[in-house]
């Protein structure tokens, strides 16, 4: 029997059939069992079945998505890696000498056997040792989608999101005379830019331009603007993506974008490193309406200087948030004094709908003539692909929103960035009251 043996006190549930055993290889199958989601998966080819829950334990990201590695189940998102009695045995983040916290262990089924050309999974102990021949051919559960969280998450549609400004357009997709219907918080407005400025009907509590960006209030903002150094400083030019949609909330896109830990793993085409995933220790400090955090990294951004040689120049990484979902990245490259600063503005539109809108402010440093169209033009495309690769993982995260339950998830040291904005969106959920 290739049973995963684990010691559970519930009652018997028995056997139950998920998957043909042939149609199960190295790509994990979500399958179901007594309403329980799981992935069945071969950790090497021909090898016997491994099952895992459906979810990863760190960021909760589903493992359907996750990919065979050197025998182990790696997920997705920052790589976490798992043996086939779902213990944690790598955590990149932490380094080659960290270990992974016990809560990484993944609680896999009681066990697992291949039989009558099925895979068969016992999800608590039972008392029958395998399962018997079926009487007809079996007929699987289909698979549930993964659990959520069992506490509360921000979504998109929370209702403290009235109380803060949103970016609902650039402010040149909105031109003298004209107008366009947007979505916010799961309704529509229609914006027009007449001779007496910006209107919104239904009306809002204000509509302003900033930053080149359109901005909307419902109701009274009690969110701390963002602050953006360098519009309007001369050694800067800047250039937009175009807004991209993401199907899912803002909450896990602010999670991705204030997180170095995934670069590896999801960016590896782009702008990821191949090596030296570890995160340092950095400290996080909290500020009104949200944080700022600092870490010293090494750059493998394709366009830095010495980067295409491997020699990751040094740079240093500044993280803002202004709670809800505005954010700034400065990348200050600290041998040249070239800088990158990211601006990365999310907009609610419905419960599994979020805009992206992502202006690049770049400078050659000191001494240096500014970044001509051509250069901009590279690096609004590298970061084009970049943002894309975030929302195709985001498209597989199944989320509702960002837990707000600390121990709904799992955090380790370099998660300090994602642990403060849980913090700040819970702080700012409960402001309202
Ligand atoms: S490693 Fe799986 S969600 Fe982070
Ligand atoms: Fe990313």
């Amino acid at each position: 029997m290739t049973a995963t043996a684990r010691t559970s006190t519930a009652r018997s549930t028995g056997w139950f059939p998920v998957a043909r055993a042939a149609e199960v290889g190295t790509t994990p199958v979500p399958v179901g069992a007594g309403g329980r989601a799981y992935v069945v998966v071969r950790l090497r080819p021909g090898a016997e079945v491994s099952a895992f829950p459906a979810r990863c334990p760190h960021r909760l990201v589903p493992l359907a998505a996750a990919a065979v590695v050197e025998g182990r189940l790696r997920c997705p998102y920052r790589g976490w890696r798992f043996d086939t009695e779902g213990r944690c045995v790598d955590v990149p983040s932490l380094g080659p000498h960290g270990s992974a916290p016990p809560r990484a262990d993944l609680p896999v089924p009681w066990a697992v056997e291949e039989r009558h050309g099925w895979i068969w999974l016992a999800p608590e102990r039972t008392d029958v040792a395998a399962p018997p021949p079926p009487a007809a051919e079996p007929v699987p559960e289909s698979a549930p989608a993964p659990a959520p969280p069992p506490g509360p998450v921000f979504g998109n549609l929370d209702p403290s999101l009235e109380h803060a400004w949103h970016p609902v357009a650039l402010a040149r997709e909105l031109r003298p005379g004209g107008w366009l219907q947007v979505r916010l918080l799961g309704r529509t407005w229609s914006l027009s830019r007449g001779p007496d400025g910006l209107v919104a009907d239904p009306p809002a509590w204000g509509v302003r331009e900033r930053y080149g960006v359109v901005w909307l209030a419902p109701a009274p903002p009690r969110d701390v603007p963002l602050e953006l150094p360098e519009d309007g400083d001369r050694r800067f030019v800047r250039g937009w993506l175009t807004p991209a949609r993401s199907a899912g909330p803002a909450g896990p896109l602010a999670d991705g974008f204030l997180d170095v830990a995934h670069s590896p793993f999801v960016h590896a085409a782009t702008s990821g490193a191949a090596d030296g995933v570890e995160v340092p220790a950095y400290d996080v400090a909290p500020e009104p309406g949200g944080f700022t955090g600092v870490q010293q990294q090494r750059s493998d951004h394709p366009t830095d200087p010495g980067a295409r040689r491997g020699q990751r120049p040094r740079r240093r990484a500044t993280y803002v948030l202004r709670a809800p979902f505005q954010l700034r990245l400065r990348l200050d490259l600290l041998d040249t004094g070239a800088a990158r600063t990211i601006l990365f503005l999310l907009q609610p539109e419905d419960a599994d709908s979020t805009r992206v809108y992502t202006c690049l402010l770049l400078s050659a440093g000191p001494g240096e003539p500014l970044p001509g169209p051509e250069v901009v033009a590279g690096e609004v495309a590298l970061a084009q692909r970049v943002l894309a690769e975030d929302l195709e993982l985001q498209s597989r995260m199944a989320s509702t929103g960002l837990p707000l339950v600390l121990r709904d998830e799992l955090h380790v040291r370099s998660d300090r960035l994602g642990v403060a904005l849980r913090r700040a969106l819970a702080d700012f959920a409960a402001a309202r009251r």
